[in-house]
């Protein structure tokens, strides 16, 4: 796979004519200076040649460098070539906005329900029904994707309580809303209230009791919280090792993440910590998810299409599962070992679509109970 800055992207000739409609986009947003990036094989090559129906381009707004073998596996198998340009997430949605009818996007690919929930509300998708794409309807169940068809997920994320060992028992943890015992009393460590993946956390908090409960329960965490919120995940886990509080709250791959890691002092921190799956007598564990939609001005539907079935194939979705330590989405793929190692749970249900819906409520309600 060739990596392309945006000069030599401009100056390759193979890519040149999709250089220059990416680069326009670029040249809106030049402070953030997004990469556009083609994922180049040896079969792709041929493809490089073809008509604009044998390229495909994607914007992402995930950045795991194992994404890109998954689509040099989907170039090897069609010789459809992938040119993707990377940026947050936001920024991107802003980015098709921004380029309208004229947006060389075909697919939008983010992380977390409330940015594809965002997209979708603003009209940037377009339906992929089930007689266009069955295999993409018999992978991801009816909760990880989007009721008309607007986006389908692609990975999945555990949102779960981790724990000093040294501090705390597995025995003492139930559920999300036991969180809010006076037992825990400055001991929970968790980021910032505007952190997309707490506001999913929250929107599905807000599914399951409503309101003037959920607040209630915001409040009383608050109350618990070990110190104002700083940091992303990673730093949450590192407080709680170093005994700052005695709980954090944080998707799992970010530990897995430092069970793997070069540095001693990470793996020293990955050693102290426990993970508890929440509510599994009840609803089960807050699941979130990568998941990606076609642009409703998408170029090429068919690859796209294409592209989206590929990423559910039992090959893309072990890439998937094992380049960042999500959960695959497809059943059966093999777990990357590290993350198999934190056990079997139940996930809840509540759907992806409900979830990131209540994202703006879960926002307010949040600043209300002062979670910063
Ligand atoms: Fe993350």
């Amino acid at each position: 796979m060739r990596r392309f800055t945006r000069r030599s992207f401009l100056t390759t000739s193979s890519i040149a004519a999709a250089a220059v409609v990416i680069g326009q986009g670029c040249s809106q947003q030049a402070s953030n200076q997004p990469a556009a990036n083609s994922s180049s094989t040896g079969a792709s090559s041929n493809a490089s040649s073809n008509s604009s129906s044998k390229v495909l381009r994607l914007y992402s707004g995930r950045h795991y460098d194992s994404d890109k073998k998954i689509y040099e596996g989907f170039e090897t198998k069609t010789g459809i070539k992938v040119e993707y340009i990377e940026d947050d997430a936001d920024k991107l949605i802003e980015r098709i906005q921004a380029e309208g009818a004229n947006s060389p996007a075909d697919l939008l690919l983010t992380v977390d329900a409330g940015r594809l929930w965002r997209a979708s509300t603003e009209g940037l998708f377009q339906p992929v029904t089930a007689q266009q794409a069955p295999n993409l309807y018999s992978a991801v169940p009816e909760n990880l994707r989007h009721p008309q068809g607007h986006w389908f997920a692609l990975s999945k994320r555990a949102r779960v309580i981790m724990y000093n060992k040294d501090k705390v028992k597995p025995t003492e943890l139930s559920t999300y809303e036991d969180l809010t015992d006076p037992r825990w009393r400055k001991q929970i460590l968790v980021r910032t209230s505007s952190n997309i993946y707490n506001l999913s956390w929250v929107g599905e908090m807000l599914a399951v009791h409503g309101e003037a409960k959920t607040e209630d329960w915001a409040r009383k965490l608050v109350a618990n919280f070990a110190r104002p919120p700083e940091g992303n995940d990673t730093a949450q886990i590192m407080a709680c090792a170093a005994g700052i509080g005695s709980l954090a709250i944080s998707n799992t791959y970010y530990l897995v993440r430092l069970a793997k890691s070069s540095k001693p002092e990470e793996r020293a921190a990955f050693e102290k910590i426990g993970v508890f799956f929440p509510n599994q007598g009840d609803r089960g564990t807050h699941i979130n998810i990568s998941g990606v939609g076609l642009v409703k001005t998408a170029r090429n539907p068919e690859a796209a299409i294409q592209f989206m079935e590929y990423l559910l194939s039992p090959e893309a979705q072990e890439m998937f599962a094992k380049g960042n330590n999500e959960y695959p989405v497809l059943k059966g793929v093999a777990l990357d070992p590290e993350l198999a190692k934190l056990g079997t749970f139940k996930e809840s249900t509540v759907s992806a679509d409900t979830f990131g819906r209540n994202n703006d409520a879960a926002l307010k309600l949040l600043d209300r109970a002062g979670w910063k």
